[in-house]
């Protein structure tokens, strides 16, 4: 893999890199596609990374269909597909992590502390092996996003990071690949994290300030669901994720709520009208 980047790169060609775990969706598929456009050669990955599940997590369940996804990156244009076996990335005596200090302190760092750990991790290592130009990610793992953006600074990689909008279905729900999990009851009543948000976006355009009070109407609406248990609903700082009392810029509300053991997440921006509140 190495070689081969290198080869193109000597070329001149432009690299642009999409990292997943696989069992591909329409969210992955925009990623492709946004990917596909920004340069020459587009390789994907494809690796469920075993340092960012914790213990008690769905590591051994995460949902798996190589078939299908070489199917879906063939259609997608991809030039590559990268699958290392575990071992290949991780060796018996391996001992190197990348952390980043205050970043993974918030928000699902809180339920998974050594998620954004193994996610920083093999991110760096997928880097190193694909070396591209441009890496491609969802903001709807937006503090995954925001821990690459920073590390990526930090580190002084030579990688351009793109953000790219939650695909999502026809009412509303993120496209996960846990959404897998999802019992068709569970499926109906996931919307709600979609309905939280919204109609916080709306609280806040109508002139809503307080973070408190826009964060009980959600708890109120989740809470109405049968099986729903949130894990978290923050509204914070977008670039630190600090927590915010008073909605007075656009401020970014998380929320990850448990349907049975499946763990949904999904975020918005608030944007306060100007001049209103
Ligand atoms: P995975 O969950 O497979 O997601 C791969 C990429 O697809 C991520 O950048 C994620 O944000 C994006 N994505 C997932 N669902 C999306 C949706 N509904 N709309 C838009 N983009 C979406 O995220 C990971 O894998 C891993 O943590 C990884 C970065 C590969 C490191 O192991």
């Amino acid at each position: 893999m190495q070689a081969r980047s290198e080869g193109l790169r000597r070329q001149g060609k432009t690299i642009v890199f999409v990292p997943t775990m696989g069992f591909l969706h329409a969210g992955h598929a925009a990623l492709l596609q946004e990917g596909r456009a920004l340069g020459d050669d587009l390789v994907l990955s494809i690796f469920v990374n075993p340092t960012q599940f914790g213990p008690t997590e769905d590591f051994e369940a995460y949902p798996r269909d190589m078939e299908r996804d070489l199917a879906l990156a063939a259609q997608a244009g991809v030039d590559a597909v990268f699958t290392p076996d575990r071992s290949e990335l991780y060796g018996n005596d391996y001992e190197t992590y990348v952390q980043l200090e205050k970043l993974p302190q918030h928000l699902c760092g809180l339920s998974r502390p050594t998620h954004f750990r193994g996610v920083a991790t093999v991110v760096t290592k997928l880097f190193h092996i694909v070396k591209p130009h441009i890496a491609v990610f969802g903001q709807k793992d937006y503090q995954q996003l925001a821990v690459i953006r920073r590390m990526v600074r930090d580190l002084n990689f030579d990688i351009e990071i793109r953000g790219l909008a939650t695909v999502r279905e026809a009412d509303g729900l993120a496209m996960s690949s846990r959404n897998t999990y999802l019992s068709p009851a569970q499926r109906q009543r996931a919307v709600c994290l979609y309905q939280a948000l919204t109609n916080a976006a709306e609280m806040v355009k109508n002139g809503e300030r307080s973070a408190a009070t826009v964060m009980a109407a959600a708890r109120n609406l989740i809470s109405a669901q049968a099986e729903a248990r949130i894990d978290y609903i923050s509204i914070c700082h977008p670039d630190s994720l600090e927590e915010m009392e008073n909605i007075a810029g656009p401020a970014l509300m998380a929320l990850a709520v448990f349907f049975g053991k499946t763990r949904l997440i999904d975020n918005m921006i608030l944007k306060p009208e100007k001049g209103a509140g």
